[in-house]
């Protein structure tokens, strides 16, 4: 058989036995975001383009070479989110959510896409968890978000992860470091890549993170920031720095970190895992202080990160992790007849209306068949209807795991049957829970 196509490279799907694991890492770092009180949002996939280009950067490689940029019909230029930011930006200004009470934090879950070189761990489509703060100045905020994105890490038992932390500054400092990595890269510029020697005049900060080799060589010994931050910004570095020990959250000073979006002011961090191999940066967030403004909004500091959740997945399966056990059918009816399977689809209707999951032939198999595909999709019981139970309206729940039988009476009580077995399946799984925890604990 020969498709007529396949998934585009650096695209995924995900399988029906891998969603519940999605759906776990999703909910559980939404869950821990709305313990430190962000609320979802959610953004179109498509945005104008021009809000990439003001907020990323025209200089950034995203904006460059990465976008998904086309004319729509209406001949507008629009681009597929590269990342989460500048929509969330966009949404706050638009609907007025910063004239709410201060700080407003957001969370999302979203798709994001950039035309990079596919390998382990880098996609064109790709997904990130991504919460955003705004209205908070406060070193202790930069602090929080740090301490939200280790408790996300944290809640999904990820492990050997390190935190990165730098500042990039303000305006006010850039503007001297800016002149000192002219000087530095214009001694080079000969060597430098064409994109790069652009770069040199309009934004020479986006040379630090240029991916081919000779300008990261190059970059390695280039003036660092810190070196050139004003007392402002060196003050509440040093502040962010104190609440991190405060908090007992270790981390590295890495000069070298400037993110490759534009927005970005003083504070920028990245967690960094040890079982990633090449695309080892697994979270990047900083603050962003110019971003409302940049974009015709009022003066509003904010920050916020995002992670990338292919990568999560990633390391989750390197370490091992056990994922919460995938649901499974509760039920399976097998009929024999079409008298005993129209009873069959009424009843599985039943139980399904009170939120058990129940599965009944719809493909005209027979009994063995049935049994065969109960068995396939790790039904939990198996009820046989014929015409002897038809006419006695009795029948028999089995176990599949034990294969004890039950007898049990066609009609609304097996609502009931099934919910206490259920109740017992909880019970059984907290008792052994506990009793595994105790032993671990001595
Ligand atoms: P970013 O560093 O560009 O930051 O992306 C965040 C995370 O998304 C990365 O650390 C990585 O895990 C994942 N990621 C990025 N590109 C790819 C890719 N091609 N394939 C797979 N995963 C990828 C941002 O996007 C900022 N908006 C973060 C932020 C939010 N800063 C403030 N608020």
């Amino acid at each position: 058989m020969a498709l007529i196509t396949k998934a585009i490279r650096g695209t995924q799907d995900v399988l029906p036995a891998e969603s519940y694991q999605w759906q776990y890492i999703e909910q559980t770092a939404l869950q821990v975001a709305r313990e430190y009180g962000y609320r979802e949002i959610r953004t179109p996939v498509f945005e104008h383009t021009e809000l990439f280009q003001r907020s990323v950067g025209e200089t950034t490689d995203v904006v460059q070479k990465e976008m998904y940029t086309f004319d729509d019909k209406g001949g507008r230029s629009i681009t597929l989110r590269p990342e989460g930011t500048a929509g969330a930006m966009r949404l706050l200004l638009e609907h007025g959510l910063h004239n709410e009470v201060m700080p407003v934090k957001v969370a999302y879950n979203t798709s994001c896409y950039r035309y990079e070189k596919p390998q382990a761990g880098r996609l064109r489509e790709f997904h990130q968890f991504g919460v955003e703060c705004y209205g908070a100045a406060s070193p202790m905020a930069d602090a929080e978000m740090i301490a939200l994105a280790m408790a996300v890490l944290k809640a999904l038992s990820v492990e050997g992860v390190s935190l990165h932390i730098n500042s990039i500054g303000c305006p006010t400092c850039r503007a001297e470091y800016h002149k000192a990595l002219k000087a530095y890269f214009a001694e080079h510029e000969e060597t430098l890549c064409e994109t790069c020697r652009g770069r040199l005049e309009r934004n020479p900060m986006r040379i630090l993170d240029c991916k081919s080799p000779v300008c990261s060589e190059i970059a390695a010994k280039a003036p660092v920031i810190t070196d050139y931050l004003c007392d402002d910004c060196a003050e509440h570095y040093a502040a962010v720095q104190s609440y991190l020990t405060e908090a007992e959250i270790p981390f590295t000073l890495d000069p070298h970190i400037v993110r490759g979006l534009d927005y970005y002011t003083r504070t920028v961090f990245e967690l960094v895992s040890d079982s990633l191999g090449a695309q080892a940066v697994l979270c990047g967030g900083g603050r962003y202080d110019g971003l409302a403004q940049e974009m015709g909004g009022p003066s509003l500091p904010a920050l916020g990160f995002a992670m990338g959740l292919e990568r999560l997945l990633m390391v989750l399966k390197a370490q091992g992790a056990q994922f919460p056990e995938p649901p499974t059918c509760d039920v399976y009816f097998a009929s024999m007849g079409d008298k005993a399977a129209r009873r069959c689809f009424a009843l599985a209707r039943m139980l399904r209306e009170g939120g058990v999951s129940a599965e009944c032939d719809t493909v005209g198999r027979g009994l063995k068949a049935q049994m065969k595909y109960a068995d396939k999709i790790h039904a939990l019981y198996t009820i046989v209807v014929g015409d002897n139970e038809l006419e006695s309206g009795k029948a028999n729940l089995k176990d599949m795991q034990t294969g004890e039988l039950t007898e049990i009476d066609l009609d609304e009580s097996l609502y009931t049957v099934l919910y206490n077995k259920s109740l017992d399946r909880q019970m059984a799984a907290m008792t052994q829970l506990l009793s595994e925890s105790m032993e671990e604990n001595g």
